[in-house]
């Protein structure tokens, strides 16, 4: 007997369902797409936040995400945990590709139990992290989350010394990328902490350690969620946070800005790009600002923004220590870290903050292949009690530690002035720097001209009979100290500056060097260092 066809409605219906087993399959991952459920979600939404999901989706490539350990399930039977059975026990973890290159990821789903991470969560986040690990590719971590799942008790905070571990273990290995989008509270701060970078989203990333709530309890000071941990409280204030969107969107677009500059791990360099941009691009705007007044304030990102292939700048942690500026830019399609003194802000003066900074990135780079730019114009340590008792001489020595172990690549320049230690400390010569130029009208001694003069003459202006007297020798001393100390010349006597540069010629003499300095040393042949949070 000829066989009945179905109708091809139904015929169509059969296929898509296809067999048994394959049923079952996509009806199980069906339920665990659907997160917390509609209602959750619609609150997810009315907070102006994306799910797990959609972020995921935004920031990899169209359709590379493949998901891992989907059909993880928590074994906690208290309080009717495994009968709820959390989709995805409230993360979702896996891999993909971001401008064509692997990255592992997981993103903590806050319609899920609000995101909280109980044993199977962290789980499956060591796992993802492992696989990152031996893999040797970027980790990015996604977190919304309300910490520790509280009915899991101390299987949630094992959980997070997992992770704590794993994040130090990967630390100076892969690049460990952190964005905050929600709340992240309590000891769920650290993984964040210990990672290279952090991203903030304005009005819906929170980071404390204590809420609101308890700080009351415990200070009795009354604060927001927003001033106790938003984004200005730490892209500006505490510096935990490197960079700021405002938008998710906007976030995830910054993201993979960031890895572009980036190496997938410390036996890569980063990926070189197409440079359209002259190498011999002439400046000469640049000698009009190393001529400048050496105290006339001005923003280094336009020296910074001169030099840089296209002028492009990705500045890291903008709002904090802003008297020193560091990031990413290209020079000759290499990519290039930057660390400089900005005499916009403090007149460039070295401080705890600026030095914890820049030391932190420069161990950053040298951990990742990434050549150091250093473009001096610093009058000196910021003086004061302050600095002192807290403790500029702990921190600032950070500064010297992370220049001196650095063995990549280092070119380093003289804008207008290097006085003293802070000279010593901004990449000088003899902390083993590769390259130091310097512009002709850099001031380069132990101390500025009119300090130096009330020291060294002090019994010479005091004999002085009136006050137009004691102004007319100040005056020529000083003249004679600039003619004497105040220059380059002495300095490139002894070695100590390579080459006194025709300004205009910044870019190139840079580049030149980074291209001699291309092998200087092999990726991966380095010690290997971790990148601790300083
Ligand atoms: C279990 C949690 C949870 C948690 C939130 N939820 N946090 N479940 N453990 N830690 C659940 C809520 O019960 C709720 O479930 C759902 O997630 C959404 O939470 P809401 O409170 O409705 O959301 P919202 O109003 O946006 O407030 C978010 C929040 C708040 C600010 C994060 O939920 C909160 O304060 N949670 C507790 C935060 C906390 O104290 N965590 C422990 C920190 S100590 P239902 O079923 O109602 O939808 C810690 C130690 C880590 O983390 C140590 C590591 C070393």
């Amino acid at each position: 007997m000829k066989p009945v066809k179905p109708a091809p409605q139904e015929q169509a219906k059969k296929e898509r369902a296809g067999a048994p087993s394959l049923a079952r399959l996509r009806q199980m991952v069906e339920t665990v797409m659907q997160g917390g459920g509609e209602k959750a979600v619609a609150a997810q939404k009315a907070k102006g936040k994306f799910t797990a999901r959609e972020r995921i989706h935004y920031l990899f490539d169209e359709g590379s995400f493949q998901e891992t350990d989907l059909l993880v399930s928590t074994r906690c039977a208290d309080f009717g945990l495994k009968e709820k059975n959390p989709p995805g026990d409230g993360v979702v973890t896996g891999f993909g590709t971001i401008a064509g290159r692997e990255v592992c990821v997981f993103a903590q789903d806050f319609t899920v139990l609000g995101g909280s991470l109980g044993h199977a969560h962290a789980m499956k986040i060591c796992k993802v992290m492992d696989l990152a690990y031996a893999n040797r590719v970027p980790l990015i971590g996604l977190l919304d989350s309300g910490g520790a799942r509280i009915q899991e008790g101390v299987d949630s905070l094992d959980g997070y010394a997992e992770i704590f571990f794993r994040n130090t273990k990967c630390s100076g290995v892969i690049p460990q990328i952190s964005v905050i989008l929600g709340p992240c509270a309590g000891g769920a701060v650290y993984s964040p902490a210990l990672t290279d970078f952090i991203f903030m989203v304005e009005g819906i990333s929170h980071m404390f350690v204590t809420g609101p709530d308890v700080v009351k309890a415990a200070t009795g000071e009354d604060v927001s969620f927003d001033t106790l941990g938003g984004c200005k409280a730490h892209a500006v204030k505490s510096g935990v946070c490197h960079f700021v969107a405002a938008s998710e969107p906007d976030c995830f677009r910054q993201v993979r800005e960031l890895l572009s500059f980036l190496p997938q791990n410390r036996w890569e360099k980063p990926p070189r790009v197409a440079n359209p941009d002259p190498v011999t691009r002439a400046i000469p705007l640049l000698e009009k600002m190393c001529e400048m007044d050496a105290r006339k304030p001005y923003r280094i990102h336009h020296i910074i923004w001169q030099i840089a292939d296209e002028h492009k700048f990705f500045e890291v942690h903008a709002g904090f220590a802003k008297n020193i500026v560091v990031g990413f830019m290209r020079m000759g399609g290499e990519a290039v870290g930057v660390v400089a003194n900005n005499p916009g802000h403090f007149a460039g003066a070295l401080d705890i903050n600026s030095a914890d900074k820049a030391a932190r990135f420069i161990r950053f780079l040298n951990a990742f292949n990434i050549p150091v730019v250093t473009l001096t114009d610093v009058p000196g340590y910021w003086p004061g009690v302050a600095q002192e008792h807290g403790g500029i001489i702990r921190h600032g020595a950070k500064l010297l530690f992370a220049y001196s172990e650095a063995t990549v690549p280092k070119v380093a320049v003289v804008i207008r002035k290097a006085y003293g230690g802070a000279y010593i400390a901004m990449s000088s010569k003899k902390l083993a720097s590769d390259f130091n130029f310097s512009s002709p009208s850099a001031e380069i001694a132990v101390m500025g001209p009119a300090g130096a003069v009330e020291i060294l003459y002090r019994r010479e202006l005091a004999a002085a009979k009136t006050d137009e007297e004691k102004a007319a020798l100040r005056a020529k001393l000083t003249a004679e100290y600039k003619e004497r100390f105040a220059s380059p010349y002495q300095t490139a006597s002894t070695g100590s500056i390579d080459e006194v540069i025709e300004p205009g010629m910044l870019r190139t003499k840079i580049i030149r060097a980074l291209r001699l300095l291309r092998e200087k040393r092999i990726p991966g042949t380095h010690e290997s260092r971790g990148n601790i949070p300083l």
